[in-house]
């Protein structure tokens, strides 16, 4: 397997991780436990912490992105330098999505800062909650970024088919129905 393979499996593994910290934060933002369907789930599950799950998730998720990007200028065959993160726009291959990549990088970042306890006594509930807000732009800039970036670095048009990609179009599914029951728990209690 060769290192940029690695980084495509490890950015697949930050997707992932990623779509299922955003529904978590969703369920929580909208009483999830009054809900019928969390009343019906078994005890076990019910048991769960929802908000530390939320936690743990975010740092794996910021982990592995990390991961990914730094081992993608590790492979010489990938042309990539570790001044295209902070230069993105100049990236050897499809520079308009590694930017998104970059973009989405850096909202998690923030967010997952300004949830630090320190940070988020400083700034106040009411700054802290439209920050956390920007996710919702995250999970889209990932989403795009992932479906249309060649894991072989070739350039080549998005194979919608492939399994990898797959994968990717069923975390947009979701996200996409997460957000829609979002939007409509917010319009039921204005
Ligand atoms: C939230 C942040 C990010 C997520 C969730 C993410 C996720 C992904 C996913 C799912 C793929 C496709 C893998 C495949 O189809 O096999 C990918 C590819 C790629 N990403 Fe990211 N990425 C993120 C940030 C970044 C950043 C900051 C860079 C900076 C350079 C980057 C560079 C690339 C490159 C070059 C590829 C194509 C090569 C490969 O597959 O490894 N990504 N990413």
């Amino acid at each position: 397997m060769e290192t940029i393979d690695i980084a495509g499996s490890i950015g697949l593994m930050a997707m992932v991780v990623l779509t299922i910290n955003i529904i978590l934060g969703i369920f929580i933002s909208t009483a999830y436990k009054k809900t019928a369907f969390w009343q019906k789930l078994p005890p076990q599950i019910k048991a769960l912490k929802l908000i530390e799950i939320h936690n743990y998730t975010a740092y794996i998720a910021l982990s592995l992105v990390l991961i990914h990007f730094i081992l993608i200028p590790l492979d010489p065959n990938s042309k990539f330098t570790f001044v295209h993160f902070i230069q993105p726009w100049h990236a050897p291959h499809q520079a308009l999505f590694v930017s998104m990549g970059v973009i989405a990088f850096i909202a998690l970042f923030v967010v997952v800062m300004t949830t630090q306890q320190v940070i988020k006594n400083k700034i106040g509930t009411k700054t802290w909650k439209n920050i956390h807000v920007i996710s919702y732009g995250t999970g889209l800039l990932f989403i795009v970024h992932g479906l249309v970036m060649d894991p072989l670095l070739k350039d080549r048009p998005i194979d919608f088919l492939d399994p990898e990609k797959l994968l990717v179009e069923l975390c947009a599914l979701l996200l996409l129905l997460a957000f829609i029951y979002r939007y409509q728990y917010k319009v039921k209690n204005k």
